[in-house]
C-alpha cells in the first residue's frame, strides 16, 4: 500500500502540469482565463489562434497522462499504474498549483488509456475524431468519446481496465457541465471559433 501511495503521489504531481498554461503564458498568447472558456486545455489554447501551441498542449496533456501509467508500470505493475492514471487525471483537473481550479481531463485521459491498453486508446481516438468531424465542437467529441471508452474497454477485452474507466467518465462529464449546459442551449462554440 506505501508503494500504491507513492504512485498516487506521483500520478497526481505529473498531471497537475498545466502545459496549457505555461506554454501560452511562454509564447506571449495571453492569459487563458480570459480567452474562450477559459479553460487550460488543448481546445482553449486553439482560441488563441495558435495551432502549435494547441497541438503541443494536446501533446504534452495526453503524454503526461501516458508516462504516469508507463513508469508505474514498469516500477510498481499493473495496479500502480492504474492508480497512477487515475491520479494523474485527478492532478489535471485539480492542480494544486492553480489553487485546483484545472482542466477537463479529456488529452489526459486518452494519452492514459493509450498507455493502460492502446487499442482502447486508439478506439476512444478514433470516436473523437469522428464526432468532432461531424459536429465541429470539441466538448461534444469528448463527451462521447468518454462515454463510449467503457463500451470499447468491453469490447477489446480489456474489462480490467472498466471500474478506472467509467469512474474517469463520470469525472470528464462532471468538468464538462458547463459545456453541458450550452450545448443543450444551443450555444456551445465550435472547434477553432472564439
Ligand atoms: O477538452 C476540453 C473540451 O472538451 C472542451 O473545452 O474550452 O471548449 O470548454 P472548452
Amino acid at each position: 500500500p506505501t508503494l500504491l501511495i507513492l504512485w498516487a503521489v506521483i500520478g497526481y504531481l505529473l498531471g497537475s502540469i498545466p502545459f496549457g498554461m505555461v506554454l501560452t503564458r511562454a509564447m506571449g498568447l495571453g492569459n487563458l482565463r480570459d480567452i474562450g472558456s477559459g479553460n487550460i486545455g488543448a481546445t482553449n489554447v486553439l482560441r488563441t489562434g495558435s495551432k502549435k501551441a494547441a497541438a503541443l498542449t494536446l501533446l504534452l496533456d495526453g503524454g503526461k497522462g501516458a508516462v504516469a501509467v508507463l513508469l508505474a508500470r514498469a516500477m510498481a505493475g499493473e495496479d500502480a499504474a492504474q492508480i497512477a492514471g487515475l491520479t494523474a487525471m485527478l492532478g489535471h483537473c485539480y492542480p494544486v498549483w492553480l489553487r485546483f481550479r484545472g482542466g477537463k481531463g479529456v488529452a489526459t485521459y486518452i494519452g492514459l488509456v493509450l498507455a493502460l491498453a492502446w487499442p482502447v486508446g486508439l478506439a476512444v481516438c478514433a470516436t473523437w475524431l469522428a464526432v468532432a468531424a461531424i459536429g465541429r465542437t470539441s466538448s461534444l467529441a469528448a463527451l462521447v468519446a468518454a462515454a463510449l471508452s467503457t463500451f470499447w474497454m468491453v469490447l477489446l477485452g480489456e474489462g480490467q481496465a472498466l471500474v478506472m474507466g467509467a469512474i474517469l467518465t463520470l469525472l470528464i462529464f462532471w468538468r464538462h457541465r458547463d459545456n453541458i449546459t450550452r450545448l443543450r442551449a444551443g450555444t456551445e462554440t465550435r472547434i477553432g471559433q472564439k
